[in-house]
């Protein structure tokens, strides 16, 4: 970066919101992207991180202001599963960020994962914008594609105008009930106090350069302090996947500092602190989704902020959603060990003490703690006691099948988007081990209850 100017990193935005209200979609518009059409169901479930350049943030609001000045190198986006299981992957999200989009439908208005999203801000004083998207959905909008809102606005008939005053009005009035005030962004005289409300269409692309432009100045202008660059590591670990050919990687976002091919690691892991060097940093490319296998970069050093994957050696069992130590030259390792594991209580006491229950298979650490967290809610409330992360193996319906002494309802595995090879195909069908297959993650509790219900009979 050029000597003397202050150096700020990238601020990271986390996109929340409930169900379908289009988050994926306006990240998909911005990109140029179709990520939200290869869902399963349409529905994220997952957590992403895709870097934004400040170039293309210029390119796409060039029409506001042809002056508009950034100092931030770019902006690291996280999207974030609105469908009400995954409120954890919506709380590491936004746990992770400086600001954030909060997606409300026009049609909708809020929706109960809208005042989930907004309590878990409020929470952590995060500042925050709201998109009113899919105002292409206005009976007889005329699409202005990619325009400025302000632009688009003043071409709509007044049957439009008139619909979305009344719209905005009332979703004004829906954030006032839940304590917060809120303004469209051209009326807002008091940032800081009164949120600003910015008109998208994530189809057709108007409002994405003010929500951008918003965005980044926002940030640039009160967080200086908070985005100046420091050295001093800070990286949590978003998801835990195996990629076929690079085997267990870990996605991280890397909030402050360097990290460099053949650092000495650790994170928190399930069977206790993992140890490790970093064998390959990679990162999509810019504009692309982290989350979706793609054409990796390979750097010998990364700077923050990114959203990174991390090749290495024995990451099978780190915990997602926490913190990634790099062991300098006078740290004490033992230390650092003891101090990750702070973090993983949450996750093991999910786990049922009387060691009765399913067990448990998802692709992903955050889709397993999802799932967990979805078992445990009372309308679902299955008892889990056993978990795993990747393909079902032999081995996985031997740990399966202990319940078949115990209780032989629970001699089940919940395989949640993930594959059965066939050996554990064949060894389940052998010995009485139930596997029920979904990529939806509420799909699995049906299937389960429908079985429990035939055994009853
Ligand atoms: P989850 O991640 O599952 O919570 O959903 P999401 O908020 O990411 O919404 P998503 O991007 O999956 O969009 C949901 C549906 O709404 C899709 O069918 C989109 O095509 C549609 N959609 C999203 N944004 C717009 C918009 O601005 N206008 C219109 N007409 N449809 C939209
Ligand atoms: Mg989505
Ligand atoms: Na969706």
């Amino acid at each position: 970066e050029e000597e003397g100017e202050k150096t700020l990193r990238s601020p990271i935005c986390c996109i929340m919101g409930h169900v379908d209200t289009g988050k994926t979609k306006l990240l998909d518009c911005i990109r140029r992207t179709n990520v939200q059409e290869g869902e399963a169901g349409g529905i994220t479930q997952q957590i992403g991180a895709t870097y934004i350049p400040a170039d293309n943030i210029r390119e796409r609001t060039k029409e506001l202001k042809a002056d508009a000045k950034l100092n931030v190198p770019g902006l690291l986006v996280i999207d974030t599963p609105g469908h009400e299981s995954f409120k954890n992957l919506r709380s590491r999200g936004s746990g992770l960020c400086d600001i954030a989009i909060l997606v409300v439908d026009i049609m909708h208005g809020l929706e109960p994962q809208t005042i989930e999203s907004l309590n878990l801000l409020r929470m952590r004083n995060t500042e925050f914008i709201v998109a009113l998207n899919k105002v292409d959905r206005l009976y007889g909008w005329k699409v202005c594609r990619n325009a400025p809102i302000g632009k688009a606005m003043k071409l709509q008939s007044r049957d439009v105008q008139l619909e979305f005053e009344h719209r905005l009005t009332q979703i004004i009035t829906q954030f006032k009930e839940q304590g917060i005030n809120t303004e469209l962004y051209s009326k807002n005289k008091e940032r800081g106090e009164t949120y600003s409300i910015v008109p998208t269409s994530a189809i057709s692309g108007e409002g994405i350069p003010e929500m951008l432009l918003l965005l980044v100045q926002w940030a640039q202008k009160t967080m200086v302090e908070k985005l100046t660059y420091s050295n001093e590591i800070q990286c949590t670990v978003l998801e835990v996947k195996v990629i076929e050919g690079l085997g267990t990687t870990i996605d991280v976002v890397l909030v402050n500092g360097v990290l460099h091919e053949g650092d000495e690691i650790v994170v928190c892991g399930f069977q206790g602190p993992i140890h490790t060097t970093i064998r390959s940093l990679l990162t999509p490319h810019p504009m692309k989704e982290l989350r979706v296998k793609g054409a990796y970069i390979h750097h010998k050093e990364i700077k923050a902020a990114q959203g990174i994957k991390i090749t290495g050696q024995n990451l099978e069992h780190a915990v997602a959603g926490t913190a990634l130590y790099v062991v300098g030259p006078d740290d004490d390792v033992e230390e650092i060990k003891e101090s990750v594991m702070d973090d993983m209580r949450n996750v093991m006491s999910r786990i049922d003490k009387s060691g009765e229950g399913v067990y448990v298979q998802a692709s992903t650490l955050g889709s397993l703690e999802a799932l967990l967290e979805f078992l445990k809610t009372p309308v679902v409330s299955i008892p889990v006691s056993g978990i795993g992360i990747g393909p079902v193996h032999k081995k996985d319906v031997m740990k399966a099948s202990v319940m078949l002494e115990k209780k032989k309802e629970y001699a089940t595995i919940l395989a949640f988007d993930v594959k059965v090879t066939p050996e554990a195909r064949e060894l389940a069908d052998d010995i009485g081990v139930k596997i029920f297959i979904a990529d939806i993650i509420y799909h699995l509790f049906d299937q389960f209850k429908a079985y429990i219900d035939n055994l009853k009979e």
